[in-house]
Protein backbone atom coordinates (compact mmCIF):
# COMPACT_ATOMS: atom_id res chain seq x y z
CA UNK A 1 0.00 0.00 0.00
CA UNK A 2 1.64 3.37 -1.11
CA UNK A 3 1.16 6.86 -0.14
CA UNK A 4 -0.50 9.35 -2.23
CA UNK A 5 -1.64 12.84 -2.44
CA UNK A 6 -4.80 14.28 -4.55
CA UNK A 7 -4.48 17.61 -5.57
CA UNK A 8 -8.27 18.43 -5.34
CA UNK A 9 -11.40 16.51 -4.94
CA UNK A 10 -12.40 14.89 -8.42
CA UNK A 11 -15.87 13.83 -9.76
CA UNK A 12 -17.00 10.40 -10.41
CA UNK A 13 -16.37 7.49 -8.47
CA UNK A 14 -12.77 7.35 -9.51
CA UNK A 15 -11.05 8.16 -6.68
CA UNK A 16 -12.71 5.55 -4.22
CA UNK A 17 -11.11 2.67 -6.37
CA UNK A 18 -7.71 4.29 -5.22
CA UNK A 19 -8.85 4.57 -2.10
CA UNK A 20 -9.22 0.72 -1.76
CA UNK A 21 -5.50 0.25 -2.84
CA UNK A 22 -3.61 2.82 -1.18
CA UNK A 23 -3.45 5.59 1.83
CA UNK A 24 -5.31 8.73 -0.06
CA UNK A 25 -5.41 12.28 1.09
CA UNK A 26 -7.09 14.27 -1.15
CA UNK A 27 -7.10 18.34 -0.31
CA UNK A 28 -10.25 19.48 0.74
CA UNK A 29 -10.30 23.25 -0.37
CA UNK A 30 -11.90 24.58 -3.71
CA UNK A 31 -8.66 26.94 -4.47
CA UNK A 32 -5.24 24.49 -4.97
CA UNK A 33 -2.54 23.93 -2.79
CA UNK A 34 0.05 26.68 -2.01
CA UNK A 35 3.48 26.06 -3.54
CA UNK A 36 5.45 25.24 -0.48
CA UNK A 37 2.26 23.07 1.21
CA UNK A 38 2.11 20.97 -2.07
CA UNK A 39 6.22 20.78 -1.40
CA UNK A 40 5.72 19.16 2.21
CA UNK A 41 3.14 16.50 1.32
CA UNK A 42 4.33 15.75 -2.02
CA UNK A 43 7.55 14.69 0.21
CA UNK A 44 5.87 12.17 2.10
CA UNK A 45 3.99 10.57 -0.64
CA UNK A 46 4.78 7.81 -2.94
CA UNK A 47 1.75 8.78 -5.56
CA UNK A 48 0.81 12.12 -6.64
CA UNK A 49 -2.30 12.99 -8.75
CA UNK A 50 -1.83 16.71 -9.80
CA UNK A 51 -4.04 19.35 -11.62
CA UNK A 52 -3.37 21.62 -13.81
CA UNK A 53 -3.12 24.75 -11.59
CA UNK A 54 -0.28 22.83 -9.25
CA UNK A 55 3.38 23.11 -9.90
CA UNK A 56 5.37 20.48 -10.14
CA UNK A 57 8.98 21.31 -10.78
CA UNK A 58 12.07 20.56 -10.59
CA UNK A 59 12.48 21.62 -7.21
CA UNK A 60 9.42 19.97 -5.68
CA UNK A 61 10.74 16.70 -7.49
CA UNK A 62 13.94 16.62 -6.10
CA UNK A 63 12.56 17.15 -2.61
CA UNK A 64 10.16 14.22 -3.01
CA UNK A 65 12.37 11.39 -2.70
CA UNK A 66 9.27 8.55 -2.17
CA UNK A 67 7.73 9.93 -5.11
CA UNK A 68 7.48 6.59 -7.93
CA UNK A 69 4.03 8.09 -9.83
CA UNK A 70 2.94 11.31 -10.87
CA UNK A 71 -0.92 11.67 -12.43
CA UNK A 72 -1.92 14.98 -14.17
CA UNK A 73 -5.39 15.44 -14.15
CA UNK A 74 -5.23 17.14 -17.68
CA UNK A 75 -4.00 16.72 -21.42
CA UNK A 76 -1.35 18.78 -20.72
CA UNK A 77 1.34 18.55 -18.82
CA UNK A 78 3.09 21.88 -19.07
CA UNK A 79 3.01 22.51 -15.22
CA UNK A 80 5.12 19.78 -14.83
CA UNK A 81 9.01 19.52 -15.19
CA UNK A 82 8.99 16.14 -17.48
CA UNK A 83 12.69 16.54 -17.74
CA UNK A 84 13.53 16.44 -13.83
CA UNK A 85 10.91 13.69 -13.49
CA UNK A 86 12.27 11.76 -16.34
CA UNK A 87 15.32 12.25 -14.78
CA UNK A 88 14.32 10.70 -11.83
CA UNK A 89 12.30 8.04 -13.59
CA UNK A 90 9.64 9.17 -12.37
CA UNK A 91 6.39 8.31 -14.89
CA UNK A 92 4.13 10.94 -15.74
CA UNK A 93 0.76 10.35 -16.67
CA UNK A 94 -1.64 12.66 -18.18
CA UNK A 95 -5.78 12.00 -19.73
CA UNK A 96 -5.89 12.71 -23.40
CA UNK A 97 -8.99 11.27 -25.68
CA UNK A 98 -11.46 11.46 -22.82
CA UNK A 99 -11.72 15.21 -23.01
CA UNK A 100 -11.28 16.03 -27.31
CA UNK A 101 -14.77 16.28 -28.13
CA UNK A 102 -15.77 18.22 -24.81
CA UNK A 103 -12.93 20.69 -25.32
CA UNK A 104 -13.77 20.95 -29.22
CA UNK A 105 -17.48 21.92 -28.53
CA UNK A 106 -16.40 24.68 -26.17
CA UNK A 107 -13.81 26.11 -28.51
CA UNK A 108 -17.00 25.71 -31.48
CA UNK A 109 -19.27 27.72 -29.05
CA UNK A 110 -16.85 30.29 -28.20
CA UNK A 111 -16.26 30.64 -31.94
CA UNK A 112 -20.47 30.91 -32.46
CA UNK A 113 -20.70 33.11 -29.54
CA UNK A 114 -17.61 35.25 -30.47
CA UNK A 115 -19.07 35.09 -34.41
CA UNK A 116 -22.44 36.43 -33.41
CA UNK A 117 -22.24 38.62 -30.32
CA UNK A 118 -24.04 36.33 -28.35
CA UNK A 119 -22.79 37.71 -24.73
CA UNK A 120 -23.65 41.92 -25.89
CA UNK A 121 -26.67 40.51 -27.12
CA UNK A 122 -27.60 38.66 -23.73
CA UNK A 123 -26.57 41.73 -21.99
CA UNK A 124 -28.81 43.89 -23.96
CA UNK A 125 -32.05 41.54 -22.94
CA UNK A 126 -30.89 41.42 -18.79
CA UNK A 127 -30.58 45.55 -18.86
CA UNK A 128 -33.24 46.07 -20.47
CA UNK A 129 -31.85 47.42 -23.88
CA UNK A 130 -33.90 45.11 -25.78
CA UNK A 131 -35.89 48.04 -27.19
CA UNK A 132 -37.17 46.35 -30.80
CA UNK A 133 -36.35 44.73 -33.51
CA UNK A 134 -33.55 46.50 -35.03
CA UNK A 135 -32.30 45.97 -38.61
CA UNK A 136 -28.48 47.08 -37.78
CA UNK A 137 -27.88 46.05 -33.85
CA UNK A 138 -26.27 43.05 -32.84
CA UNK A 139 -24.55 42.65 -36.25
CA UNK A 140 -22.00 39.80 -36.28
CA UNK A 141 -20.29 37.55 -38.80
CA UNK A 142 -21.29 34.69 -41.26
CA UNK A 143 -19.93 31.11 -39.66
CA UNK A 144 -21.23 29.09 -42.80
CA UNK A 145 -18.58 29.56 -45.40
CA UNK A 146 -15.96 31.21 -43.60
CA UNK A 147 -12.24 30.09 -43.27
CA UNK A 148 -11.02 28.65 -39.79
CA UNK A 149 -7.61 28.31 -39.52
CA UNK A 150 -6.57 25.61 -36.68
CA UNK A 151 -3.35 25.82 -34.90
CA UNK A 152 -2.09 22.58 -33.95
CA UNK A 153 -4.16 19.80 -35.85
CA UNK A 154 -3.47 17.44 -32.86
CA UNK A 155 -7.15 15.44 -31.32
CA UNK A 156 -8.79 18.25 -30.51
CA UNK A 157 -7.87 20.74 -33.41
CA UNK A 158 -9.12 18.07 -35.56
CA UNK A 159 -12.38 17.39 -33.72
CA UNK A 160 -12.74 21.38 -34.54
CA UNK A 161 -12.37 20.65 -38.13
CA UNK A 162 -14.95 18.09 -37.95
CA UNK A 163 -17.43 20.64 -36.30
CA UNK A 164 -16.15 23.40 -38.79
CA UNK A 165 -17.28 21.32 -41.93
CA UNK A 166 -20.88 20.31 -40.30
CA UNK A 167 -20.76 24.22 -40.84
CA UNK A 168 -19.92 24.68 -44.42
CA UNK A 169 -16.86 26.14 -43.13
CA UNK A 170 -13.37 25.98 -45.15
CA UNK A 171 -10.02 24.75 -42.57
CA UNK A 172 -6.84 25.49 -43.39
CA UNK A 173 -4.13 24.15 -40.57
CA UNK A 174 -1.03 24.34 -39.42
CA UNK A 175 1.43 21.39 -39.12
CA UNK A 176 2.07 18.44 -41.20
CA UNK A 177 -0.01 17.03 -44.18
CA UNK A 178 -0.41 19.75 -46.53
CA UNK A 179 -0.05 22.00 -43.22
CA UNK A 180 0.16 25.82 -43.95
CA UNK A 181 2.61 28.13 -42.71
CA UNK A 182 1.16 30.16 -39.73
CA UNK A 183 2.04 33.35 -41.46
CA UNK A 184 -0.09 31.90 -44.43
CA UNK A 185 -2.92 30.46 -42.29
CA UNK A 186 -3.13 34.07 -40.12
CA UNK A 187 -3.70 35.70 -43.26
CA UNK A 188 -6.64 33.41 -44.59
CA UNK A 189 -8.26 32.53 -41.62
CA UNK A 190 -11.95 34.35 -40.57
CA UNK A 191 -11.41 32.64 -37.01
CA UNK A 192 -8.06 31.21 -35.79
CA UNK A 193 -8.26 28.69 -33.17
CA UNK A 194 -5.64 27.44 -30.76
CA UNK A 195 -4.96 24.09 -29.90
CA UNK A 196 -1.13 23.56 -29.43
CA UNK A 197 0.14 23.25 -26.37
CA UNK A 198 2.14 25.30 -24.56
CA UNK A 199 5.87 24.81 -25.00
CA UNK A 200 8.90 27.39 -25.40
CA UNK A 201 8.35 27.79 -29.05
CA UNK A 202 4.60 28.14 -28.72
CA UNK A 203 5.02 30.20 -26.27
CA UNK A 204 3.50 34.17 -27.22
CA UNK A 205 3.18 32.12 -30.95
CA UNK A 206 0.38 34.89 -31.40
CA UNK A 207 2.24 38.13 -30.59
CA UNK A 208 2.00 41.46 -32.13
CA UNK A 209 2.89 40.61 -35.18
CA UNK A 210 0.83 37.88 -35.65
CA UNK A 211 -2.09 39.60 -34.68
CA UNK A 212 -0.83 42.06 -37.57
CA UNK A 213 -1.31 39.47 -40.29
CA UNK A 214 -5.07 38.47 -39.06
CA UNK A 215 -7.89 40.32 -41.15
CA UNK A 216 -9.22 42.77 -39.40
CA UNK A 217 -12.46 40.62 -39.42
CA UNK A 218 -11.09 37.93 -37.67
CA UNK A 219 -11.73 36.26 -34.34
CA UNK A 220 -8.99 34.49 -32.38
CA UNK A 221 -10.40 31.37 -30.34
CA UNK A 222 -7.98 29.77 -27.85
CA UNK A 223 -8.96 26.75 -25.56
CA UNK A 224 -5.19 26.02 -25.70
CA UNK A 225 -2.91 27.60 -22.88
CA UNK A 226 -3.20 30.97 -21.94
CA UNK A 227 0.73 32.06 -22.44
CA UNK A 228 0.59 31.08 -26.00
CA UNK A 229 -1.04 34.69 -26.94
CA UNK A 230 0.74 37.33 -25.33
CA UNK A 231 -2.12 39.27 -23.79
CA UNK A 232 -0.83 42.96 -24.03
CA UNK A 233 -0.74 42.51 -27.99
CA UNK A 234 -4.37 41.19 -27.87
CA UNK A 235 -5.47 43.90 -25.79
CA UNK A 236 -4.18 46.60 -28.38
CA UNK A 237 -5.19 44.65 -31.41
CA UNK A 238 -9.06 44.42 -30.04
CA UNK A 239 -8.75 48.06 -28.90
CA UNK A 240 -7.45 49.25 -32.25
CA UNK A 241 -9.75 47.14 -34.22
CA UNK A 242 -6.53 45.11 -35.99
CA UNK A 243 -8.60 41.66 -35.15
CA UNK A 244 -12.66 41.78 -34.79
CA UNK A 245 -12.75 39.55 -31.58
CA UNK A 246 -11.27 37.16 -29.21
CA UNK A 247 -12.94 34.68 -27.06
CA UNK A 248 -10.34 32.82 -24.62
CA UNK A 249 -11.03 29.42 -22.13
CA UNK A 250 -7.50 30.13 -20.73
CA UNK A 251 -5.46 32.87 -20.10
CA UNK A 252 -2.09 34.01 -18.35
CA UNK A 253 -2.69 33.81 -15.64
CA UNK A 254 -5.22 31.98 -14.22
CA UNK A 255 -7.95 32.83 -12.65
CA UNK A 256 -7.14 36.65 -14.54
CA UNK A 257 -8.02 39.02 -11.85
CA UNK A 258 -10.89 41.39 -12.28
CA UNK A 259 -9.32 44.46 -12.79
CA UNK A 260 -7.14 42.74 -15.53
CA UNK A 261 -6.45 45.28 -18.15
CA UNK A 262 -7.45 42.72 -20.75
CA UNK A 263 -10.71 42.60 -19.49
CA UNK A 264 -11.42 46.45 -20.48
CA UNK A 265 -11.05 45.51 -24.52
CA UNK A 266 -13.79 45.02 -26.63
CA UNK A 267 -14.98 42.26 -28.21
CA UNK A 268 -13.93 39.72 -25.92
CA UNK A 269 -14.97 37.39 -24.36
CA UNK A 270 -13.45 35.27 -21.26
CA UNK A 271 -14.79 31.79 -19.39
CA UNK A 272 -12.38 30.34 -16.98
CA UNK A 273 -11.17 27.54 -18.60
CA UNK A 274 -13.72 25.38 -19.09
CA UNK A 275 -13.24 23.55 -22.13
CA UNK A 276 -13.34 19.65 -20.51
CA UNK A 277 -16.24 20.55 -18.12
CA UNK A 278 -18.87 18.16 -18.75
CA UNK A 279 -19.85 16.00 -16.27
CA UNK A 280 -18.66 12.95 -17.83
CA UNK A 281 -15.63 14.22 -19.40
CA UNK A 282 -14.62 14.91 -16.14
CA UNK A 283 -15.09 12.00 -14.35
CA UNK A 284 -13.19 9.99 -17.64
CA UNK A 285 -10.37 12.57 -17.27
CA UNK A 286 -10.65 10.80 -13.04
CA UNK A 287 -10.50 7.15 -13.88
CA UNK A 288 -7.64 7.80 -16.69
CA UNK A 289 -5.70 9.56 -14.11
CA UNK A 290 -6.15 6.80 -10.83
CA UNK A 291 -5.49 4.33 -13.75
CA UNK A 292 -1.79 5.76 -14.91
CA UNK A 293 -1.47 6.49 -10.97
CA UNK A 294 -2.32 2.45 -9.91
CA UNK A 295 0.10 1.92 -13.25
CA UNK A 296 2.78 3.72 -12.03
CA UNK A 297 3.02 2.70 -8.40
CA UNK A 298 2.97 -0.65 -9.32
CA UNK A 299 5.54 -0.04 -11.92
CA UNK A 300 3.29 -0.84 -14.99
CA UNK A 301 3.77 1.32 -17.97
CA UNK A 302 0.72 3.93 -18.09
CA UNK A 303 -1.93 4.04 -20.43
CA UNK A 304 -0.99 7.65 -21.38
CA UNK A 305 2.42 8.78 -20.27
CA UNK A 306 3.98 12.15 -20.91
CA UNK A 307 7.56 10.78 -20.42
CA UNK A 308 9.87 7.94 -21.30
CA UNK A 309 10.62 7.23 -17.75
CA UNK A 310 9.18 4.13 -15.72
C1 LIG B 1 -6.31 19.96 -20.14
O1 LIG B 1 -6.70 18.82 -19.89
O2 LIG B 1 -5.13 20.20 -20.40
C2 LIG B 1 -7.34 21.04 -20.14
O3 LIG B 1 -6.80 22.28 -20.26
C3 LIG B 1 -8.25 20.93 -18.93
O4 LIG B 1 -9.03 19.82 -19.09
Amino acid sequence: MARVFIARQLPGPALDRLGRQHEVEVWPKREPPDYETLRSKTAEVEGLLSLLTDRVDAELIAGATRLRAISNYAVGYDNIDLEAASQRGIPVGNTPDVLTDATADLAFALLLAAARKLPQALDDVRSGDWVTWEPARHLGADVHGATLGIIGMGRIGTAVARRARGFDMGVVHTGRDEGLPLDELLGQSDFVSIHAPLTPETHHLIDADALARMRPSAILVNTARGPIVEQAALKRALESGGIAGAALDVTDPEPLPNDDPLLQAPNLIVAPHIGSATKAARERMAEVAVDNLLAGLEGRPMAHQANGAG
